[in-house]
């Protein structure tokens, strides 16, 4: 058993991509509440775009990083490599009680890795996800930052039993839901009042939001091209809009590849959360290869294709709006339009995903609470 019950306790968190910054944000603000914590922030520089980080910050209110890496893009033993160079002196200065890592990115696993080398114990938010996909990067990440990992918070009770299947102490376990849906309840009303639907052309229709990023789907220049003719043939129907990650912006333009005419297949730039999230609410339909848009989806009730062969978040199909379909034209064709035609939305409630699951990490860091 983890005893952490200290006087004064300093915890220091480490992000440093763009889907660990909304599952910081509302446990920094927990912790922020209480007056014993010191709380440190370390951004590794993984993502370093305005767009992809800078803009996060601001609009979550997350408190300026007192470290910033600056590692920048790489090779993945490159980029790992550069984190855990430079994030080693950091905790060895700041000495933290429990360093804190969140969600399956390189920065995930590489400050895991330096502070159980420290002899400094790990927290891992988002824990227990496993596609069982060893070609995606993410779950080495997952598997080896769990084993490594002191406190385990998981999202679903599915995340606890892969933890428990792999021998994880129970006492380590704590399900304390989906952190990345306190983001999203907390935000929901800004987003909306937004009304991103119509700065961009679509209020009142009926249209997609697609994000594909995965190597899987856009390194291949095969399954790219196979992916924008499909979503093309989409547009036709309803129009498309596709935030454009910087991978696949740069895949696109080596391919050189343009939407035809009469397609209404919009590219944008990444887009601030607030903005995807008023997106998100009106969509009738998401197409992704994202982890955090399957969540979101699920919660909003909007039908979700998710363009993956297998997914760590199997709650989102199993209970939610979620369905799982291969990067091919016409199983993609007709599942959108099976979702489009049937054109109902069914929020979801789904355990723990209720917007305190900040509050319940941090009741378990700080005052020794249990969450099974
Ligand atoms: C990373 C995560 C992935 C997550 C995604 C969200 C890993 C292994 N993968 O993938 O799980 O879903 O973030 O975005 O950590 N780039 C920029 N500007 C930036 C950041 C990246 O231009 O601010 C470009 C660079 O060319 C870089 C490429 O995007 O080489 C990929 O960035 P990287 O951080 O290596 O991985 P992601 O694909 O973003």
């Amino acid at each position: 058993m983890v005893n952490l019950t200290l006087a004064h306790m300093t915890l220091l968190s480490v992000v440093g991509a763009r889907p660990n910054f909304m599952k910081l944000a509302p446990l920094a603000r927990a912790l922020a509440r209480r007056p014993a914590v010191e709380h440190v922030i370390v951004h590794t520089g993984q993502h370093y775009d305005a767009e992809m980080s800078d803009t996060f910050f601001e609009e979550l209110s997350i408190p300026r990083p007192q470290h910033n890496l600056e590692v920048g893009s790489g090779s993945h033993a490159a980029q790992t490599a550069a984190i855990m160079l430079r994030f080693e002196p950091v905790c060895q200065a700041v000495k933290p009680d429990v360093v804190l890592v969140y969600g399956d990115v390189n920065s995930t696993v590489a400050a895991a890795l330096v502070a159980a080398k420290l002899g400094t114990r790990v927290a891992h938010v988002e824990a227990g996800l496993r596609s069982r996909d060893w070609t995606m990067p993410e779950e080495i990440n997952r598997v080896v930052t769990d084993r490594l990992a002191d406190l385990l918070f998981t999202p679903s009770r599915d995340a606890v039993e892969n933890l428990r299947a792999e021998g994880v102490p129970d006492d380590r376990i704590h399900f304390v839901g989906n952190i990345m849906i306190d983001s999203l309840v907390s935000s929901l009303d800004a987003a909306r009042a937004l009304a991103a639907p119509r700065r961009h052309g679509v209020e009142g229709k009926r249209y997609v939001l697609v994000t594909l990023h995965r190597p899987g789907n856009v390194d291949v220049p095969d399954t790219l091209v196979e992916l924008l003719e499909t979503l093309a043939v989409l547009s036709v129907e309803s129009p498309v809009l596709f935030p454009l990650h910087p991978r696949t912006r740069a895949r696109i333009q080596s391919l050189g590849w343009s939407a035809p005419d009469g397609a209404h297949l919009h590219f944008l730039d990444p887009l601030p959360y607030l903005e995807l999230l008023s997106l998100e609410f009106s969509a009738s339909l998401v197409v992704t290869d994202s982890g955090g848009l399957q969540e979101e989806t699920t919660y909003l009730g909007v039908p979700c294709l998710t363009v993956r062969p297998s997914t760590e978040r199997p709650i989102t199909c199993t209970e939610g709006t979620n369905r799982l379909v291969a990067a091919r034209r016409e199983a993609i064709l007709s599942a959108a339009r099976e979702a489009l035609a049937a054109g109902s939305r069914h929020p979801v409630t789904i355990e723990r995903w209720d917007g305190h699951t900040a509050e319940r990490i941090a009741e378990v860091l700080v005052d020794g609470a249990r969450y099974t």
